[in-house]
């Protein structure tokens, strides 16, 4: 076994470590270097996905753009929530989120492989675990973030700003940052793995 791999113990605490940290325990001041941003991105992409196609898009917004990316969210709330369900204070949040995090990724699942072969469901669990890798090599790296998906991401007025394809699906903002120096890391619970687990041993 190559001497670079971690050993168990090390990727499991890893695995325990990472929390969702919020836009608003992120260090909108401190930049994340784009080629730390690249590594955790090409980390990403290490996940499995059938057939090799690959398929995952990664929009990343940083600097001015977060402002853009907050416009587009605002305007597709406006344009797609009926007015009963309009809520001035969610309208708020996707205004402020983007300028909180210093960078914002939208993560798009692209079916542009496999020559439609393979079924939706896995190019989107193959997104699922792209983005989990980019959380994990994120973790590692001592960024903060989390995967947000509001339901404005599937609004026709988002997908046109976006510039998604039809048949394609923005499946999450990933926020990264480095957390706030006073940030106490959060505390997450599980329930006990016994319960999630059926041996099925022998002929029964
Ligand atoms: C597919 C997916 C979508 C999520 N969307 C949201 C979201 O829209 N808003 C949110 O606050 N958290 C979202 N989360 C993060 C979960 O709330 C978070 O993982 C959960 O509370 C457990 O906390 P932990 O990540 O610190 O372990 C999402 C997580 C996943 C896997």
């Amino acid at each position: 076994m190559s001497s670079l791999l971690p050993d168990h113990a090390s990727v499991s605490a890893l695995l325990r470590h990472r929390r969702s940290i919020k836009p608003a325990d992120l260090d909108p001041a401190r930049v994340v270097d784009q080629g730390l941003l690249l590594q955790v991105i090409e980390d990403a992409t290490w996940a499995p996905n059938h057939g090799l196609t690959e398929p995952w898009k990664f929009h990343v917004f940083t600097g001015e753009s977060r402002a853009l990316l907050a416009g587009g969210l605002q305007k597709a709330y406006r344009d797609s929530t009926p007015p009963e369900e309009f809520r001035e204070d969610k309208m708020r949040k996707m205004g402020e989120n983007p300028l909180l995090a210093p960078v914002v990724i939208a993560c798009v699942m692209e079916r542009h492989g496999g020559g439609g072969k393979i079924p939706e469901i896995e190019e989107v669990e193959a997104v699922a675990c792209a983005l989990q890798n980019l959380q994990i090599s994120a973790t590692a790296a001592g960024l903060g973030g989390y995967w947000s998906s509001p339901p404005v991401l599937e609004a026709p007025s988002f997908r046109q700003w976006l510039g998604i394809r039809a048949g394609d699906r923005c499946l999450g903002l990933v926020y990264l940052g480095w957390p706030k120096a006073e940030l106490k890391w959060p505390r997450s619970v599980r329930r006990p793995v016994l319960d999630k687990v059926v041996w099925r041993e022998g002929t029964a």
